[in-house]
Formats: structure tokens, C-alpha cells, sequence
């Protein structure tokens, strides 16, 4: 007998499957000195500084964090060239996600986005009864137009991940722009940007280009990739204040944590320093996509920390012959593997381990 009358919904929901672990590869493939480039994590630790402003806040931790982090919204919103009450920030991206969700999809409510795209997208709305309406990519990349299509009456968010994960693709805000004016306007779209800072600049800045425009257009970002601080978890959102207050009226208590707030203050604080790192992460990621192009490789256009090589029906043969050579990607079965763009020394065994596979099932 079960225990408890769990919803059905929840009960047929599929848990969020993280990237492997190195630690995991090695115990499964019995190998070691694994390297995981399975999460789209900053391969470099954080700058001194912000270490720095960690350890001197870890000593106050026996203490609640400000449960609205209203210092870090201060210097976001100063940052970003924003009123404060257009800033809130979240346990991450998705923790704003689930918030999102939360304040606009009832059971019933469609949820309009291009698939693939980011896991936690069909779990969020499901988790709130809502009804994910997926639209297909067009060679990796958004089809816009069919996701203005598939907006109707019962659509309450369209959710678009730019640079998408797990293709990399990205749109303009002038493409995003066409899209918000061609659907109801009483429909939220979310602009999920956690890679921007590795995405090219022409494509616009959704905060300048469509928040004074648009009302229903809301943004997310993170400290978590370009800033390295995925172990913490600081995500933001910048909307309209009508929206903040919605979010905000759902945000778990005390959800960004001290050591987040502060580490995150200080790492925006340290850009100048981070810069170079973002920087040897695109010359990194340009080199291997160049080395598998020349290999060969039809590569979607990358926008983001991760190369997508689109290895269709071999991708859990490949993969996993990736991680028995001790190189742990993220798999998408039947569609294709997410590889994050690491240190040198990591992005050239990524490479060589890819040929010598290859070589193998020639
Ligand atoms: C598209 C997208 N949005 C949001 C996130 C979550 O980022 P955060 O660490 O801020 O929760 C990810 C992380 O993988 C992502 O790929």
C-alpha cells in the first residue's frame, strides 16, 4: 500500500536528473581521474575576493540571511541600470522558475516552449498541474513562429531558454521582440538567459531591448555559470514590479542563503577580474568547436559554456564510451550530448577521448 495519497501528477512526474558526478562515473566504469563536463559549471574557482567575503560572512551563519536580500537587489539593480523593485533573486534560476510557475499556471494552464530546452521546464509545470506544450526544434535551433502558433487562449507562460540548453542556440531580442507583439499580452515570457554572458552581444540586452516595451517580458539570470557560483545559488529575475511582488510573495524563506548573497555581491563586484575567465572560456569553446568541425561535426551555432553534437541514435553508445575513457558528458537519448566547455587540459581530453572512440566503432 502507498504511503499517503500522493497527487497523481507528482507521482508520474520524473525527478531532475543532475549531471554525473566524476566521483559516480568512477565507482560505475571502475576507472579514475574522471572529469566531469556534465553541468555547464565554470571549470575555475572563485575569484580571492569572493572567497575572501565568504569566509568572513561564514562566521555569521548561525544567523537568517536576509530572506529579501535586499543589499544584493541593491547592487543588481544598480548594475543593471534598473529601479530596485524590478530586481528579485532567487535559489537560483530555478528556484525563480518553480516561482514563476507557481504564480501563473493552474491545473489546466498551458506552458508554451520550444523542446529540447532546459530540463527543469516540463518538471516546474507539471509539478503545478500546468499542461507543457512543446514545440519542436528546426535544426537545433527555436522555431518562433510555431511557438507563436502554439499560444492560445488557456496559455499562460512561454518559456524561452537563450542560448538554449542543451543546443546552445540563441535568438535576438528583436526576434523575441516579433514573437511578444504577436501573442497576447497578458501571456508571460520568460527570457531565461543563465549562459548571456557567454552569448554573443549583438543579439541585444532583453533588459533594455523589450522591459520598457513589453510588461509581460521577464528575465532571469545567474551568478551560477560565468560567475561560478553554482554551488551557492543566487539566480535573479528583472520584470516589471507587479511581477516582482508576485515573485516575491512565493519565494521560500531565507531561499538565497548568506554566503550566496555576500559571495554573489562580491563577485559582481570582482566583473573586471571575471571577465578574462568568460573570456578563455569562448576562445576554449571556439577552439573545440572548431576541432570538431574540422573532424567532420555539424554543430548547432554555440552561444553558450557547452559544445551539442548531435549524435542522434549512437548518443548513448558514444557517451558512455566517453565515460568508460573517464570524460562525463551530458546525454540526451536518441538526440544528442551537451559537453561543457572545461579548463585546456580538459577540453583536449574531451577531444582526444571523442576520436579515439570514434576510431574504435570505425
Ligand atoms: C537554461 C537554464 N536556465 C536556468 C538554469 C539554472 O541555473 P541556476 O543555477 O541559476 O539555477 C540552467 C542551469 O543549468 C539552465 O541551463
Amino acid at each position: 500500500m502507498s504511503v499517503g495519497r500522493v497527487r497523481p501528477s507528482i507521482e508520474a512526474l520524473p525527478a531532475y536528473r543532475p549531471g554525473k558526478a566524476a566521483v559516480q562515473a568512477e565507482q560505475e566504469h571502475g576507472i579514475t581521474g574522471a572529469i566531469k563536463l556534465a553541468s555547464n559549471e565554470n571549470p575555475y574557482p572563485p575569484a580571492p575576493s569572493v572567497l575572501a567575503a565568504m569566509a568572513e560572512a561564514s562566521a555569521s551563519v548561525n544567523r537568517y540571511p536576509d530572506h529579501l536580500a535586499l543589499e544584493l537587489r541593491d547592487r543588481l539593480a544598480s548594475w543593471l541600470s534598473v529601479g530596485r523593485e524590478r530586481v528579485t533573486v532567487g535559489c537560483g534560476s530555478v528556484g525563480l522558475l518553480r516561482q514563476l510557475c507557481m504564480a501563473y499556471v493552474d491545473p489546466g494552464d498551458e506552458v508554451v516552449f520550444p523542446w529540447l530546452s532546459f530540463e527543469a521546464y516540463p518538471i516546474s509545470v507539471t509539478t503545478m498541474g500546468g499542461v507543457p506544450v512543446t514545440v519542436p526544434l528546426v535544426g537545433n535551433a527555436f522555431d518562433l513562429r510555431g511557438v507563436a502558433r502554439a499560444v492560445t487562449s488557456r496559455t499562460k507562460l512561454v518559456l524561452l531558454a537563450t542560448p538554449n540548453n542543451p543546443t546552445g542556440t540563441a535568438v535576438s531580442t528583436d526576434a523575441i521582440g516579433e514573437l511578444v507583439a504577436g501573442i497576447p499580452d497578458d501571456v508571460v515570457v520568460l527570457v531565461d538567459e543563465a549562459y548571456r554572458e557567454f552569448a554573443d552581444p549583438a543579439l541585444g540586452d532583453p533588459v533594455s531591448d523589450l522591459l520598457p516595451r513589453h510588461r509581460n517580458v521577464v528575465v532571469f539570470r545567474t551568478l551560477s555559470k560565468a560567475y561560478g557560483l553554482a554551488g551557492l545559488r543566487s539566480g535573479y529575475a528583472v520584470a516589471d514590479p507587479e511581477v516582482i511582488v508576485d515573485l516575491d510573495k512565493l519565494l521560500l524563506p531565507f531561499a538565497n542563503n548568506r554566503l550566496a548573497q555576500v559571495a554573489a555581491i562580491a563577485a559582481i563586484d570582482a566583473a573586471a577580474e571575471i571577465q578574462p575567465r568568460i573570456d578563455t572560456v569562448l576562445s576554449e569553446r571556439d577552439r573545440v568547436a572548431t576541432a570538431l568541425t574540422d573532424s567532420g561535426w555539424v554543430l548547432p551555432d554555440a552561444q553558450a559554456n557547452f559544445v551539442y553534437l548531435p549524435t542522434g541514435d549512437r548518443t548513448d553508445e558514444l557517451y558512455l564510451a566517453l565515460e568508460r575513457l573517464g570524460v562525463v558528458t551530458r546525454p540526451f537519448s536518441g538526440e544528442g550530448i551537451r559537453v561543457t566547455i572545461g579548463t585546456t587540459t580538459e577540453n583536449d581530453r574531451f577531444l582526444r577521448a571523442l576520436s579515439e572512440v570514434l576510431n574504435d566503432s570505425a
